[in-house]
């Protein structure tokens, strides 16, 4: 099988060239990459890469994430999240690839506190949630084989995440302020990687399968929440701190104004995706006390 996987040094992205690598042939692209285009800002470089390179599979983790600054650069967060996306969309309808993509609980618009269902209207708050929205209805329109995976709160032990910013500044400080009124499940990237894996091959040889998911961990939890849980197994790795669990704060998100309005309610129905695949996802403190352990034994804490 040939996979071709795009954004191959996000979050999400890096994961899979872990996971994707047993399926086959596996072309991992990012934005930089020479010989074939894998710059979602380049549309007509992208829809030769897939021409050119003919995969069985098109999976990509490329994504313009960056939510406040979407809303002053709008035009270039509906190309990469938008328009590439259709092209990619297109691409596969033409050579008859699967094509996996992931999107956002902010195509909805955050009130209530019932976990989203995949049918539930759409209606997102900011910029950033209209561009992801905009590419699933790209792919939708394009007649592809495609699996959308809808997620939430992306974290990996690589780079910088939630959880390092609140060791970071509970070493600083001897409190801190966290919002509590925005809730969802942080849901790990190698989570996401290797639940995409066991979805391919299970749609490759059940094309029902197709079709858009919510992926996230199980449970739910607030900013608050996580940050309190992140500093509490913190202490218990030894890892010295000014600030406990207990000395972080409630905010609300009053408190903490930003250029792009967050939604309330980000938690995500998994039923769909647990039935369709077989699968069990397991409760969010799982994969954050594993990334945590990680970085600690590495050094990185
Ligand atoms: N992070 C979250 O909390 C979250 C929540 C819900 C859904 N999602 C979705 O999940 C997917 C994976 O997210 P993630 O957390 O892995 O994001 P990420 O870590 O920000 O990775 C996105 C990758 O896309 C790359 N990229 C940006 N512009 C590009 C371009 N023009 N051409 C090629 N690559 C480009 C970035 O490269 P550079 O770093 O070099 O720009 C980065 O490596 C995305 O579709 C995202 O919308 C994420």
């Amino acid at each position: 099988m040939k996979v071709l996987l795009l954004g191959k040094d996000g979050q999400v992205g890096w994961e899979l060239q872990r996971s994707l690598a047993p399926l086959g042939q596996l072309l991992a692209l990012n934005a930089r990459s020479t010989v074939h285009c894998g710059d979602l800002g380049n549309l007509p470089g992208l829809a030769e890469t897939v021409r050119g390179y003919a995969p069985d599979v098109i999976v990509n983790a490329a994504a313009y994430t960056a939510v406040d600054r979407a809303e002053s650069e709008r035009e270039q967060a509906f190309r990469i999240n938008a328009d590439a996306v259709g092209v990619l969309a297109r691409a596969a309808a033409e050579c008859g690839a699967l094509l996996v993509h992931y999107s956002s609980d902010y195509v909805f618009p955050g009130q209530g506190s019932r976990p989203w269902r995949e049918d539930d209207a759409v209606g997102p708050l900011n910029v950033y949630g209209a561009s992801k929205l905009a590419g699933e209805q790209a792919i939708q329109a394009a007649g592809c084989r495609y699996l959308i995976f809808r997620t939430c709160w992306v974290y990996a032990a690589r780079g910088n995440n939630f959880a390092r910013t609140m060791l970071r500044l509970a070493a600083e400080r001897d409190s801190l302020g966290v919002i509590d009124d925005q809730y969802g499940a942080p849901t790990g990237a190698e989570l996401i990687a290797d639940i995409t894996a066991h979805a391919v091959i299970a749609t490759c040889r059940n094309p029902a399968l197709a079709g858009l998911y919510h992926l996230a961990a199980a449970g739910e939890t607030s900013w608050c929440g996580y940050a309190r849980y992140v500093l509490e197994q913190a202490t218990a790795l030894g890892v010295p701190l000014q600030a406990g669990a207990g000395q972080v704060k409630p905010l609300t998100t009053d408190a903490y104004p930003t250029p792009a309005r967050r939604p309330g309610n980000s938690r995500l129905d998994t039923h769909e995706l647990q039935k369709a695949f077989a699968l069990t996802l397991p409760d969010w403190r799982l994969g954050v006390a594993r990334m945590l352990t990680e970085i600690h034994e590495k050094g990185r804490l």
